[in-house]
């Protein structure tokens, strides 16, 4: 009989694994930061290429991973109090692994495995819609640096009402549209306004100038995805009305024209619920009244009461300048307390609406609590007025605002369950190099015919997926490599109304 005598070694290997760039650092920067800083968006600079990027890498690491100044990408809520859709923000790994790539030399990679940039979507995403208006000619927004913020009023020219299941905004010049706010009225008290304001629309800072039939209709930041909402659930457009489109136009060094379009998706199925909305004012202020000394940095206490049980949509905190910090909470009846959003660094230009990703049960006698800080001192570097004066409510940018919207829509039991994310178009691929094959996921908005072609460098499609009638929701298949070369592959996604492609390449 052998012995057998085995020793085990235990070797430490310190192979340090090298971060690139087409492996590590473009698929965090094309998917966080290019929405805006490609050629046409709102942003100065442009970071779609590793040599875009070298070259700025001293301003990116100012802007987006020095924790003492990091304000890029821009998004005001705290992600350690609640969480919203689309959220702006890198987390630490990627912080980490962007600042490892610095550190190692930014090493470029090969080549191959550099991610094609995400979908920059130009014109309708949600595909053809029943309603299309746009503005009746191109503003133009001068080239001097500034802000400027301009109400343009685009007649619907219908006869009757419909239920709407979209509202999707789609910005003529994303090189100068910062944020838009949509609302809808029935009067003819903004045409009013804009006769009198010279040049095609009229300019307001904030609002509309008066209070239309429905105010915060919907909104558009940069990089924003549009939505289906969930089935069942539906806005509406009235008989005979006007959209109000709010623009804040970017500063712009050039002289730029935007002409920008609304299209309207009417719902195709059944609707049992309409989304409602709210705000919370100075009227529910409990130590107030609302009004600003000269420098001070008072907090303003807002107490609501909920009437009825709501299932919370998205809220749409707003104030302009002096505005610093808010704390927006909802304790229910039992004394649970949910977190709704938390501003650390207010800013007027990045103001939004944020959705939830699921919706938040409010059930009746639940009181939302909202606390507001302003700070009117001549630290705040924001504050307008100087030298420093007491300040009151008002609708101009030196005046100030106290306002919390919310939608919601009355609730149903399972809201808790209903993924509002999902109700948008998506689509990826991913090579599984241990099951050799494609992994395609795609989601569905609207029930649709699907096609999927795998095509080769040469556009010759490899592979065809064709799915009729495909339902809403999320759906998965996945497709064979085994009998394909190696090499770089194109996965494109279409359905009537909507395309996408994905590159993949298999090693
Ligand atoms: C939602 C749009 C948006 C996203 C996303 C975004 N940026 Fe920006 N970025 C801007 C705008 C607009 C400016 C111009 C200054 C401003 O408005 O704050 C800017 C300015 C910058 C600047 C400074 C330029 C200067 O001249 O000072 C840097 C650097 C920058 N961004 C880096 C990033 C990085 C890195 C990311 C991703 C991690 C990112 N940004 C994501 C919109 C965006």
């Amino acid at each position: 009989m052998k012995n057998y005598f085995y020793i085990l070694f235990f070797i430490p290997v310190f192979v340090k694994a090298q971060t690139t760039f087409t492996e590590h650092v473009a698929p965090i920067i094309y998917n966080k930061c290019a929405s805006c800083h490609h050629a046409g968006g709102i942003a100065p600079l442009q970071f779609t290429s590793y040599a875009e990027i070298k070259k700025n890498i001293g301003m990116i690491s100012m802007a987006a991973l020095d924790p003492k100044n990091k304000f890029m990408p821009p998004w005001m809520p705290d992600t350690k109090y609640s969480h919203f859709i689309d959220e702006r923000v890198l987390t630490d790994k990627e912080t980490e692994a962007i600042k490892t790539w610095i550190e190692g030399g930014m090493v470029q990679g090969d080549i191959a495995a550099e991610p094609d940039l995400p979908y920059f979507p130009k014109g309708a995403q949600l595909g053809k819609p029943d309603l299309s208006v746009s503005m009746k000619e191109s503003f133009l927004h001068k080239g001097n640096n500034e802000d400027e913020y301009r109400i343009f009023v685009l007649p619907t020219n219908i006869k009757e009402g419909h239920n709407v299941s979209a509202i999707e905004i789609v910005p003529g010049n994303p090189k100068i549209a910062h944020h838009i706010i949509l609302g809808l009225d029935t009067t003819q008290f903004a045409d009013g306004l804009d006769a009198k304001d010279e040049g095609y629309g009229y300019s307001q800072y904030a609002g509309f100038g008066f209070y239309p039939t429905y105010y915060n209709w919907s909104g558009w930041v940069p990089g924003q995805k549009t939505r289906f909402f969930p089935d069942g659930i539906s806005n509406y457009v009235l008989p005979n009305s006007k959209v109000l489109l709010q623009m804040h136009y970017g500063p712009t060094p050039i002289d730029a024209w935007d002409s920008t379009t609304v299209n309207v998706y009417y719902s195709k199925k059944p609707v049992d619920r309409f989304l409602k909305g709210w705000v919370i004012s100075p009227n529910d202020i409990k130590d107030g009244p609302f009004f600003i000394k000269a420098n001070t940095k008072p907090t303003f206490h807002a107490q609501y009461k909920v009437v009825g049980d709501y299932s919370l949509i998205n809220v749409t905190p707003h104030a302009h300048w002096l505005g610093k910090k808010w704390e927006v909470f909802a304790v229910h009846p039992n004394g649970d307390t949910t977190n709704l959003i938390r501003i650390n660094d207010w800013d007027f230009n990045w103001q939004n609406f944020f959705s939830f990703p699921k919706f938040i049960k409010l059930e009746k006698g639940t009181i939302i609590y909202c606390n507001v800080t302003y700070d009117n001192t001549e630290k705040n570097y924001r504050n307008p007025n100087r030298p420093i004066k007491n300040v009151a409510w008002g609708e101009s940018a030196k005046d100030e605002m106290f306002l919390f919207y919310f939608s919601y829509v009355d609730y149903k039991p399972g809201d808790e369950n209903i993924d509002i994310a999902g109700s948008m178009n998506s689509f990826d691929a991913i090579y599984n190099a241990e099951k050799k094959c494609i992994n395609v996921f795609y989601n569905l908005a609207e029930n649709t015919d699907v096609i999927i072609k795998l095509c080769d460098a040469k556009n010759k499609a490899t592979n065809l997926i064709k799915n009729k009638e495909t339902e809403i929701g999320k759906h998965g298949t996945l497709i064979s490599t085994e009998t394909l070369k190696p090499g770089t592959y194109w996965c494109k996604f279409s359905t009537a109304n909507y395309t996408e492609s994905k590159k993949v390449v298999i090693p």
